[in-house]
């Protein structure tokens, strides 16, 4: 592990110039800089919202109404919310490397704003709900708190489509992501506390890979000593320097798309 200096940022840079095959990694720290709060650390959503009331099927299955509110407000953040420079270098990789993944534990549907277009969602997407008895997923722009709504095929209640602690992650985006992360050349870490399973083993099992490994996060975190390189600062700070020394120049300003522009379209 080497803390930043500008040697590891000059290693990193040298790898991206030779790397073919990208995949970002990211947590709630990503989105930070565009104004959505993490879940841990102080000012954290799960402090002033106890998962046990707004994060578990037994919490829906109790009060589906404040869970609904929860993810209401969640959604209004997002839509308040614009991608920033992290977001925006990762979607401008896509025209870089022969292949650019985001492999997300977020749901606000940022880096699909952004531009990005390879995207595996592991914790689900705010932006859609799911019958709780046919499964089926809809799309869903609901901002203010309503009744709860039925499925419109089978009457059941919907739920965000959201993995929820203690439920299982959709077998073929864990696959796919899997796939993606042990068969790239490099894997940038942004912003996760890298304290959820199994998100944060898809980047041991990379690591296993021999694939090189770039943290990005404000402090060390539990994935700090399986990476190779750690870069400490606010991640959008990091890929946007202005003075050059930044991860690589920032993508055309045309990808900076409002999330609200984006849900219209
Ligand atoms: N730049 C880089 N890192 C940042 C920034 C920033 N501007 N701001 C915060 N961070 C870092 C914090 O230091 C912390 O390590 O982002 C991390 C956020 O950690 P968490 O709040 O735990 O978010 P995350 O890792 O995404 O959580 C994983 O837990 O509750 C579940 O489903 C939820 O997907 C989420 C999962």
């Amino acid at each position: 592990m080497e803390t930043e200096t500008a040697a590891a940022l000059k290693l990193v840079r040298d790898r991206l110039l030779r790397a073919r095959k990208v995949v970002a990694f990211s947590g709630a720290g990503i989105s930070e800089e565009s104004g959505i709060p993490t879940f841990r650390g102080s000012g954290g959503l799960w402090n002033s919202h106890p998962i046990e009331e707004v994060a578990t099927p037994q919490a829906f299955q109790r009060n589906p109404k404040l869970v609904w509110d929860f993810y209401l407000e969640r959604r209004r953040d997002a839509l308040r919310a614009k991608p920033n420079p992290a977001h925006v270098a990762i979607a401008g990789w896509q025209e870089r490397f022969s292949f650019c993944g985001v492999v997300t534990q977020n749901v606000d549907g940022l880096h699909r704003a952004a531009g990005s277009r390879n995207i595996q969602e592991l914790h689900g997407n705010l932006w859609q709900s799911r019958c709780t008895q046919c499964e089926r997923v809809s799309e869903d722009r609901a901002l203010e708190a309503r009744d709860l709504a039925p499925c419109t095929d089978c009457g059941g209640l919907m739920r965000p489509h959201i993995v929820w602690f203690g439920e299982s992650l959709d077998p073929e985006v864990l696959a796919t992501s899997a796939r993606w992360m042990r068969d790239a050349d490099m894997v940038f870490v942004i912003g996760t506390s890298g304290v959820v399973e199994p998100a944060a083993s898809l980047v041991r099992d990379a690591k296993r890979c021999a694939v090189f490994t770039v943290e990005l996060n404000l402090s060390k975190t539990a994935l700090t000593p399986v990476v190779d390189v750690s870069l400490f600062g606010k991640c959008g700070v990091i890929f946007s320097r202005a003075d050059g020394s930044g991860l690589l120049e920032q993508a055309p300003n045309r990808r900076r798309t409002k999330l609200s522009r984006w849900l219209r379209d």
